[in-house]
């Protein structure tokens, strides 16, 4: 028996919960630099399809603060599905390792690798996904918020990865959440059909709009992410055009709730999606955001790994 993060809905609510008080806990052990070698001797592979910062310095300095190993692999490494099989690579890796990350161009591979592995499989981003990001982004909010419960979150610009495992966070947490996106970029439908279960339980309202004044107002924390994911550079430039009036800047935020938190997942494109101005400016959190990487990922490492028996 062991379990994944493959999707944000690989958690219920109070795992989730369970995440982020570990994380909390960690956070405050990391701070102190009080030793805290839960995974002492463990490896972690990361398996990269695509580039990052973030997400392979997080993991990888988490699993030394834990007192384990983290192995980088980049994308010209294992060729999954080219050089060999998912199957094959993700029953190598078993033999090997405790625990396997991987950042991915097709969800579907990071499933295929959950399904063949018998260690836990986290995302580290998919087309569809990105779920450590979200509890890192949660993470953020519940240290100024407490209880996440009834808060309402805005969304402005593509319906992507990230926007994805937000709506999955938002309905399992019973937050309210407006997304406000061209027409054309909107979140996945079957996305918004697999919170139906959980809105229903928690209250949770999730609206998609198109006119992202309507979607900031109100909203106590307002985020947006790069026009174009990875993957998707040869349409950056038309998408320049079309997403331009979902810029957040001064004149938008100024509609959300007063005082109310900017999260950006990064890498962010000044001057397209986001102003120096409001990233930089006092509501701005996305370093809080991005420092927060760590201190979730470790949480889900350990809760993984004590969850995994093998
Ligand atoms: N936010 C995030 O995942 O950043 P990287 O792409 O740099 O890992
Ligand atoms: N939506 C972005 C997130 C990067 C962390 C992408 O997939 O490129």
């Amino acid at each position: 028996m062991k379990r994944d993060l493959r999707s944000i809905q690989d958690l219920t609510a109070a795992e989730i919960e369970e995440v982020f008080a570990l994380a909390i806990d960690l956070k405050a052990k990391t701070k102190r630099r009080e030793e805290h070698h839960l995974l002492r001797g463990r490896v972690l592979a990361m398996v990269f399809e695509k580039p990052s910062l973030r997400t392979r310095v997080t993991f990888e300095t988490g699993m030394v603060q834990l007192g384990g190993h983290a192995i980088y692999l980049q994308p010209s490494d294992i060729g999954l599905g080219k050089r060999e099989s998912v199957y094959d690579a993700a029953m190598c890796m078993a033999r090997w390792v405790d625990l396997i990350m991987a950042r991915t161009f097709a969800q579907k591979t990071v499933d295929d690798l959950a399904a063949y592995a018998d260690v836990p499989v986290i995302n580290g981003l998919s087309d569809i996904e990105h779920p450590c990001q979200i509890l890192a982004d949660a993470l953020t909010l519940r240290e100024r918020w407490g209880s996440l419960r009834g808060r309402r979150i805005a969304w402005v610009g593509d319906g992507n990865n990230v926007c994805h495992s937000w709506i999955l966070l938002a309905a399992r947490l019973g937050m309210h959440m407006a997304i406000a996106t061209p027409e054309g970029f909107e979140p996945q439908g079957e996305i918004l059909e697999r919170t139906q279960t959980d809105a229903v339980e928690t209250g949770s309202e999730i609206r998609v709009l198109r006119d992202p004044r309507e979607a900031v107002a109100g909203a106590e924390a307002v985020f947006t992410d790069t026009w174009a994911s990875m993957g998707q550079e040869s349409e950056a430039e038309g998408r320049r055009r079309i997403f331009t009036p979902y810029q957040v800047n001064r004149d938008l935020l100024a509609r959300a709730k007063e005082g109310a938190l900017v999260l950006h997942c990064l890498p962010a494109h000044r001057g397209e999606e986001i102003t120096d101005e409001v990233m930089d400016g006092p509501q701005s959190v996305v370093f809080d955001e991005a420092e927060n990487r760590l201190h979730a990922q470790k949480a889900v490492m350990v809760f993984l790994a004590q969850r995994s028996r093998r």
